[in-house]
């Protein structure tokens, strides 16, 4: 008898260990010879924790369970009796029935650690292709698939790598950014909980693609307990011999070391990342040079997003073509976005590009959880713009969200109600920018918070037109002015604030600052 709970940091804070003890502790009084195998997330938030049982028909769902339930679920378990909870075959739930996991489809089935569960299903056969092939086919073959970087920006993964394979060096590294710091956020996380080896078999395949023997992956500190899985999951390859001198018996090496990162929204920002990896303060490098011809300790580096990395497996293993046919645009394959804030269910989903933001925010996501009108959504994280409710008929596609001047990013959806006061929000903009600013360069640093505190004048009702022009014009200046992104994309959510929502600008009103 095998049972499967997750240990997913999401399944654990509504208390899937305790669950998971619960279940032990009564096979073991009923002397029945049980395996509780932890697993990921299927991403069905609402329903955690999940707990299966495999049958001879295939795998059945309950949930959520509480511990509570434990005695009465056994010998539905056992028996395939009835129970209140049982959800029936997890992949006909039609949250998880409509989707198009090409990434995540065995986060929350298998056994993350275990390299002969991922084998079994279907894991490494990417590395195996690769290994058979030349490094440029590899990279031409990720070029083909369309795929694009997940962290945010989009720009052409196979094309970067390219850049890297060009440069001549006695070294060059792979480098995964996992500080997934964007609220709203926790693919990159699932996936590490969830299926740690695709992530691991991706940055071995870009290692063999640019000739990289070793990688690096930084993981947000906190995250321990993607830290902990990813850390067992490279222990585990590393005894069966997939990373290491001479992988998977052939004459090449590559292997991974895992650091964590110390708080810093910054550090996801590529080059602060690369000097916080050197044990420098994570401050943002001038570009160029680009990380590719010179990142980590000065030599050429791939560095990707754990989804873009993630994603590369697939692509070998079924073809550029397959994943290309996916998607919509220059936006091809699936993008997993994150259902957040107000909203009835949030999850993982994982589409072809194209989905529209209405359909994601009502058909899988069911509306607000307060069940009060949908006002407005932020994507891509404390940078996105947000986005009113006439806008939802917006394709989840990289070019169409920047026509309308806001950013898919990491795919993070956050929902808001008609309670949301968006002047807050676009003070929280500059609040957010001022806390995390690293200091190198002033539009970040100083304007960060001048425009908190004029954004605190105008929700104070004092000289609001001047105000906001003044807003204006700090908002024009952070956007050419500043190094990156962070205090370069802090006008988006202030500006589409004020766009959108003008209403919310025009009048004096309490707020926790001013106060
Ligand atoms: P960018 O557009 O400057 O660069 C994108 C990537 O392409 C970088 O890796 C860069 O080195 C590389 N690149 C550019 N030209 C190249 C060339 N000719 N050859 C090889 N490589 C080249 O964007 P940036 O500043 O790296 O990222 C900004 C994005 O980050 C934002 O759009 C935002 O969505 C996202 N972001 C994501 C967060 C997360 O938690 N995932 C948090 C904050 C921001
Ligand atoms: Fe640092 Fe902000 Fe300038 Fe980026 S924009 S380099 S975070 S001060």
């Amino acid at each position: 008898l095998r049972i499967y709970v997750p240990a997913d940091a999401s399944a654990l804070s509504v208390g899937a260990d305790l669950v998971a003890d619960a279940i032990a502790a009564e096979l073991a009084a009923r002397r029945i010879e049980a395996q509780v195998i932890r697993t990921g997330s299927r991403g069905l938030f609402w329903l955690e924790p999940m707990v299966e049982v495999a049958t001879l028909t295939g795998r059945i769902a309950y949930g959520p369970v509480d511990v509570a339930d434990v005695p009465q679920l056994i010998p539905a378990l056992l028996e395939g009796a009835p129970h209140k909870l049982k959800l029936g075959n997890p992949d006909a739930i039609p949250y998880l029935a409509r989707q198009e996991r090409l990434t995540f489809g065995r986060v929350g089935v298998i056994d993350p650690v275990s390299v002969d569960d991922y084998r079994a299903h279907g894991g490494f056969k990417g590395l195996e292709k690769a290994l058979a092939m030349k490094p440029a086919e590899i990279v031409e073959e990720v070029v083909a698939s369309g795929l694009r970087g997940r962290g945010g920006a989009g720009f052409p993964t196979g094309i970067k790598w390219r850049t890297v394979l060009g440069a001549q060096a006695d070294q060059k590294y792979i480098v995964c950014n996992a500080d997934e710091g964007d609220s709203g956020t926790f693919a990159d996380r699932m996936l590490m909980e969830g299926d740690p080896m695709i992530l691991i078999e991706g940055m071995t395949i870009a290692g063999l693609a640019v000739g990289a023997t070793q990688g690096y992956i930084y993981i947000r500190s906190e995250y321990p307990h993607a830290f902990r899985t990813f850390g067992r999951a490279v222990e585990a390859c590393r005894k069966a011999g997939l990373l290491g001198t001479r992988i998977a018996g052939s004459d090449r090496d590559f292997d991974i070391t895992v650091r964590l990162g110390a708080g810093a929204y910054v550090c996801g920002e590529e080059t602060s990342l690369l000097e916080s990896l050197e044990g420098k303060r994570g401050l943002v490098r001038f570009k160029p040079p680009l990380p590719a011809l010179k990142g980590l300790f000065g030599k050429p580096t791939v560095i990707n997003n754990v989804l873009s990395l993630a994603a590369v497996p697939t692509i070998l293993a079924d073809g550029a073509k397959t994943y290309a046919d996916f998607g919509m645009g220059r936006s091809r394959g699936t993008l997993p976005f994150q259902l957040a804030g107000n909203i009835k269910y949030g999850g993982l989903v994982e589409k072809a590009f194209g989905l529209t933001l209405g359909e994601a925010v009502h058909d899988f996501g069911g509306g607000t959880l307060s069940g009060r009108p949908l006002r407005a959504v932020q994507v891509g994280g404390p940078l996105g713009a947000y986005f009113p409710a006439d806008y939802l008929d917006t394709p989840l596609d990289y070019e169409a969200f920047a026509q309308r001047r806001g950013m898919l990013g990491h795919g993070g959806i956050v929902v808001f109600d008609d309670t949301v006061d968006m002047a807050e929000q676009a003070r929280f903009a500059f609040e957010f920018c001022a806390k995390e600013s690293c200091g190198k360069c002033t539009p970040c640093r100083i304007g960060s918070t001048r425009g908190r505190e004029t954004m605190e004048r105008v929700i104070r009702g004092e000289h609001i037109a001047d105000n906001l022009t003044l807003i204006e014009d700090l908002c024009r200046t952070m956007t050419d002015a500043s190094l990156c992104a962070l205090g370069g994309l802090t006008p988006y959510p202030v500006t589409s604030a004020i766009e959108h929502f003008p209403e919310d600008f025009d009048r004096p009103r309490a707020h926790r600052a001013a106060a």
